[in-house]
């Protein structure tokens, strides 16, 4: 049985032997909980990929107490990398760079670089100081999940794949770090978060490439369906969802899962309404676990009303288009390939519904 144990000193000490015997702990940290390995045993970390259902050339972020440790896991590091990890750690920021011979292969996907990150959270700071070596952590979710940003939520995820669950409340941030790709010529953003390109670009002062879809296939964040709940998810504006509310009053036989920081969408009796904020930080802390509360059979579909395009919520968006499919009308040839019968009878009724409207 899995244990979720409250973060005390004893249970850190605890966790620090299960890693040392090759075990899996999860643990907090500021964005997302991890799934934590000893990252210098290739036995433990394939452990993480089949508790996870990842596949083995996924590579894993590992986290270490502070940037001193770079040395230990990175060959060749530019002096941007210690710009970054001066202004940035420990923070939701994730160093790529050249391997150090010792890291395992198991832990990069069998690739020569190596993802590095030191996490704002004192659990994770703690635990990484008493275990005195790195941890390798994936997001504590099944793959192609949404990530937990709750113990409880790595509970319903992994059960009792996970030998302990350190419960360190709510993470503050609740997205995934950003990702900077450090190992080549040019520096790559691989993915967004909460330090935004921009912050990057001014410490670094030079521009950040993004790599073209194709190129990553090995970052799953780049993928274009990644934390997905298991309800279809659409974006639509404020007016969409009016609309469909008002097809669904009609019809009075499917339930909608609502997510809004607008308040041009009103609450019906036909959806379930989750008020989010306007503010992109509370916003991005509440995401995840939001959309997990409305992931349920008694909701048809869940629809999320599209924030704002301006930088500060480029992660946001960013997670928010892989979870969801975009609303607009679509093709007979799109339904068969990808849709059940169902719902591909609930959007032909939607098309009908938004012609008559718009
Ligand atoms: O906030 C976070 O980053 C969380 C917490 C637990 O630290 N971790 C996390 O891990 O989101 P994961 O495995 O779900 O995502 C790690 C991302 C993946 O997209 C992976 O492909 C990328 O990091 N990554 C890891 N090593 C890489 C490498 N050597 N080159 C390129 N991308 C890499
Ligand atoms: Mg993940």
């Amino acid at each position: 049985m899995t244990i979720s144990v409250s973060a005390n000193p004893a249970n850190i000490q605890l966790a620090a032997k299960l890693l040392r015997q090759g075990k899996l702990v999860a643990i907090p940290t500021e964005t997302v909980y991890g799934l934590g390995a000893d990252a210098k045993n290739p036995e433990a970390v394939k452990r993480i990929f089949a508790a996870k259902g990842r596949p083995a050339h996924h590579p894993l972020i590992v986290h270490i107490p502070d940037k001193a440790a770079l040395t230990d896991w990175a060959i060749e590091i530019p002096e941007t990398a210690w710009k970054l990890a001066e202004r940035f750690w420990p923070g939701p920021l994730t160093i790529v760079l050249k391997k150090h011979p010792d890291v395992p292969m198991e832990v990069t996907g069998g690739q020569n670089t190596v993802a590095l990150r030191v996490p704002n959270h004192p659990v994770a700071l703690s635990l990484l100081k008493v275990f005195g070596g790195g941890v390798a952590a994936p997001s504590a979710n099944r793959f192609c999940r949404i990530s937990p940003t709750q113990a409880s939520h790595v509970e319903e995820e992994l059960g009792d794949k996970v030998d302990m669950i350190l419960d360190g409340g709510a993470c503050v941030v609740g997205l995934e770090s950003t990702i900077v790709d450090l190992s080549g010529n040019q520096p790559r953003l691989l993915r967004s978060g909460q330090i935004s390109k921009t912050e990057i670009e001014q410490v670094l002062q030079i521009s950040l490439e993004i790599p073209e879809k194709d190129a990553q296939i090995h970052a799953p964040g780049r993928m274009e369906v990644h934390y997905a709940p298991i309800t279809t998810t659409y974006l639509c504006s404020a007016e969409q969802i009016k609309v469909i509310q008002k097809g669904f009053a009609f019809k009075h036989v499917h339930k909608l899962g609502v997510i809004a920081y607008s308040d041009a969408v009103k609450p019906d009796e036909n959806s379930e309404l989750v008020r989010m904020s306007a503010n992109q930080e509370r916003y991005a802390h509440d995401l995840y676990g939001k959309l997990r509360d409305l992931d349920k059979p008694a909701i048809d579909m869940i629809l999320v009303e599209q924030p704002p395009q301006s930088e500060v919520w480029q992660a946001v968006n960013e997670r928010l288009s892989k979870a969801a499919t975009k609303f607009s009308l679509r093709t007979d040839t799109d339904f068969e390939q990808n849709d059940s019968e169902e719902l591909k009878t609930i959007l032909g009724w939607l098309d009908a519904v938004l012609r008559l409207a718009c």
